[in-house]
């Protein structure tokens, strides 16, 4: 039986991930669950999964659990420190990490230098500070598992294959929901547009992240550590259907992709069973409903986010992590309706020029620029 400890259980992923595990609940054991502030979908999974301890990053919603889960014996914590504190728990065989933006990073990094495997989801650890976390579970001698079904997709098709035997890899896009609309247009988007994606189903800055694209930025950000690729050796190209999750190009030419329905649940599976597969009932893919698969490139004028995130990795040092904190305030700003969608791209431009980057940076100097990142968000609206 496998011990889990999920952060970020009430998210998308969170949510799915409990599903596999319910799955073959005889494979798994829920030890510790953490929330951001959904306090309710919290104690309704303590009281079906029964975990040692949670966590609520927000201390507000702390007296909401307390009182939900009086009558059973269980601790509870609130705050930020407190998801840092279960991530390093080291009675677990692997956390999950689901948790959403730059709070990911400290709870990644506190658990491998626990020494505890990692099946990591929120990829923004990697982007901010990709080359410590691959020192550090070198170091600890830990597996990190990726859960983004581009980098699942890369991972199962370089089963077998050597590092040099890599060409190059292709990450595919959906394109989003603005992959037709004219660039004229993009000033008018409006939040409820950017949240309606058309094949996954996810949550609110991740869709956000791949209306803009900044997601597939993101992501060739979070494959040139996960893989050892350098940027040239990493493209993208954009696939509507969003059924090939990845491929990989070889030296002599042949191609491998990995291929399935767009669901989280397979991803997460193959992570949480590693290396084991399951047979477990989904749906089944029908390529005769599917019909054809189509591919085109990306068009970086309309989506300035992809040549930015190429760009920062150029650059080193601090320059992924000033882009993704900015992109994810700004993300909030454009929901909160206090931007325009256009403005994401263009801050996160202009942070670049802007803030200091620091070569070869300390965990600690990456962790504050999450408050770096959103002052200059706010700077930028006032
Ligand atoms: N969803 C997908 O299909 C998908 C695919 C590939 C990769 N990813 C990546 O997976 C990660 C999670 O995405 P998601 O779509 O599941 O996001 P989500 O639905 O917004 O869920 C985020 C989770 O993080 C928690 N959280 C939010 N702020 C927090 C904080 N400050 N401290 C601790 N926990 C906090 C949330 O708690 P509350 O619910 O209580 O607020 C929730 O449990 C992201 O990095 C995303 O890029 C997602």
């Amino acid at each position: 039986m496998k011990r889990l400890t999920i952060l970020g259980s009430t998210g998308s992923i969170g949510r799915n991930a409990l599903r596999v595990i319910d799955a073959k609940p005889e494979r798994f054991e829920v030890c510790y669950l953490t929330a951001g502030k959904n306090w309710q979908l919290l104690a309704e999974q303590v009281k079906k999964y029964n975990p040692k301890s949670v966590a609520i990053a927000d201390s507000s919603q702390y007296s909401f659990v307390k009182d939900e889960l009086q009558s059973l014996d269980i601790e509870i914590l609130s705050g930020r420190e407190s998801i840092i504190h279960i991530s390093k728990k080291p009675d677990v065989d692997l956390v999950l990490n689901a948790i959403v933006g730059a709070p990911g990073l400290e709870p990644t990094y506190r658990c491998i230098e626990a020494g505890i495997d990692v099946a990591l989801s929120n990829k923004e650890s990697l982007v901010m500070a990709g080359e410590l976390i691959m020192n550090l579970l070198e170091e600890h001698n830990v597996n990190l598992y990726p859960i983004d079904s581009e980098h699942s997709a890369i991972w199962q098709c370089l089963v077998g294959e050597k590092p040099e035997s890599i060409k190059r890899i292709i990450l595919t896009g959906s394109g989003g929901p603005f992959r037709t609309k004219p660039v004229e247009e993009f000033q008018y988007i409006k939040p409820e547009d950017a949240l309606k994606h058309p094949t996954w189903n996810m949550g609110k800055k991740i869709t956000v992240d791949s209306a803009t694209m900044m997601n597939k930025g993101l992501e060739i950000i979070e494959a040139r550590w996960l893989f050892n690729l350098p940027p040239e050796k990493i493209d993208v190209i954009i696939h509507p259907q969003s059924i090939i999750h990845s491929m990989v190009e070889l030296i002599d030419g042949s191609v491998k992709a990995q291929l399935g329905l767009p669901d989280m649940k397979l991803p997460i599976q193959y992570a949480l069973n590693y290396p084991e597969r399951i047979n477990v009932a989904w749906e089944n893919i029908d390529f005769s409903k599917i019909g054809e698969l189509n591919f085109e490139v990306p068009n970086f004028q309309k989506f300035p986010s992809i040549k930015l995130a190429y760009e920062a990795l150029k650059r080193g040092g601090t320059a992924p992590a000033i882009l993704n904190v900015v992109n994810e305030s700004a993300v909030y700003a454009f929901l909160d309706n206090k931007i325009k969608f256009t403005d994401i791209s263009t801050f996160v431009e202009k942070a670049l020029s802007e803030i200091q980057i620091v070569d070869n940076p300390l965990l600690s100097d990456i962790l504050e620029l999450e408050k770096t990142g959103h002052e200059f968000v706010q700077s930028q609206i006032n």
